[in-house]
């Protein structure tokens, strides 16, 4: 199939042009790159159940891997699950269009390959003005996944999705480097206390503040041994992830102590004739560190290095736990202290 590549820096005419191209695609149950300010998504209509396939097969995922869908604007939300409260009202006035997946009780329509098979729905509304209007001008809620193949690092620039996905779909909608890095906080609302399945760059406290009550971790999140994931809430963590192709290995402790052990670490195995990659982020760089993660991956892939040696960030940081929950399965949670 041949892809065409559509560069949108501003919303002219001739953007808009190119995304009612791809709108179109979507509405005939075809599947579209495009821009949010997390990672790139891979979009079908969520309500077409074909559609939502085709996503899948070109992604090479599993198919009770739940996908997000994204919305632009609020009587959508109101379509596709019935729950309303207090909590979703503030937290949706103050996060959306943002970096926040509500997870929620799903209404019929939604097909059950939108959601694995759940009864809830994730549902986010992105705050990129390509995604948005992508979204109106196809007036079909969009299911979106991260546009990588399965198992392969989040698409964080276009050049990522070009990578993956060049000749397996017709549209990819360039809007430039995704401002976030990492994917949205996912939110369970089902439950009794609101209960976060994946963390990002909207923390625990941002969300309590907005609540005025308590949010809690989902204690899978604080396993460190995939093993341990015994029954995940939110399916897409079972999975291998964002994996390098490179081997990894995570080095954690004192900062000091962490660089002399990637010098010597990188040394010993430059002597054996390996290729090492290392990835060291500033020690208070959270946000940066959410940036680049994804894409120095790649970068280090591209480069075509043997092993990546990178420092863990402050966990105790609730973005650097963020990064820290993808870094350790992008390790496949090899982790060595020193
Ligand atoms: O930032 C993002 O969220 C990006 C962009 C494209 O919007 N999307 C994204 O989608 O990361 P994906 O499919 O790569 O990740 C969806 C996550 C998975 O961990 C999945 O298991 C979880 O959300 N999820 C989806 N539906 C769920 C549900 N009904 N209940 C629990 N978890 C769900
Ligand atoms: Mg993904």
């Amino acid at each position: 199939m041949k892809t065409k590549i559509y560069d949108i820096q501003k919303l002219n005419d001739r953007a808009m042009a190119h995304i009612k191209e791809a709108a179109d695609i979507l509405k005939k149950g075809g599947l579209v790159a495009f821009p949010t300010e997390t990672v790139y998504g891979l979009g079908a209509d969520a309500l077409n159940p074909k559609a939502v396939a085709a996503i899948y097969k070109t992604k090479g995922r599993p198919s009770d891997n739940p996908m997000i869908v994204h919305i632009a604007d609020m009587d959508r939300l109101h379509e596709l699950s019935l729950l309303r409260s207090e909590v979703i009202t503030k937290l949706t006035k103050r996060f959306w269009p943002g970096p926040l997946t509500l997870v929620l009780p799903k209404e019929e329509k939604v097909p059950d390959e939108t959601t694995g098979g759940l009864s809830t729905v994730a549902i986010r509304m992105p705050d990129n003005p390509v995604a948005l209007e992508l979204i109106k001008q196809s007036d079909c809620p969009i299911a979106a996944p991260s546009a990588n193949l399965s198992g392969r690092p989040s698409p964080t620039k276009c050049e990522h999705v070009v990578e993956d996905l060049k000749g397996k779909i017709p549209i990819i909608l360039n809007g430039g480097n995704c401002r976030v890095g990492i994917e949205s906080t996912v939110l369970d609302l089902t439950g009794e206390i609101p209960t976060i399945l994946r963390p990002g760059i909207l923390t625990q406290g941002d969300l309590e503040m907005v609540i005025g009550d308590k949010v809690v971790l989902d204690p899978d999140l604080n396993r460190k041994k995939h093993q341990d994931i015994l029954s995940p809430k939110a399916p897409g963590m079972k999975y291998t992830h964002y994996a390098p192709k490179a081997e990894m290995i995570i080095i954690q402790g004192n900062p000091d102590r962490v660089r002399i052990e990637i010098e010597r670490m990188k040394r010993a195995n430059e002597e054996k004739g390996r290729v090492v990659g290392v990835i060291l982020f500033a020690e208070q760089a959270f946000r940066q560190a959410a940036h680049d993660f994804f894409a120095e991956l790649r970068s280090l892939d591209d480069q075509g290095v043997d092993l990546i040696l990178a420092g863990a960030l402050n966990d105790e940081n609730p973005i650097g736990f963020a990064v820290m929950n993808r870094m350790l399965k992008s390790a496949g949670y090899h982790i060595i202290e020193v």
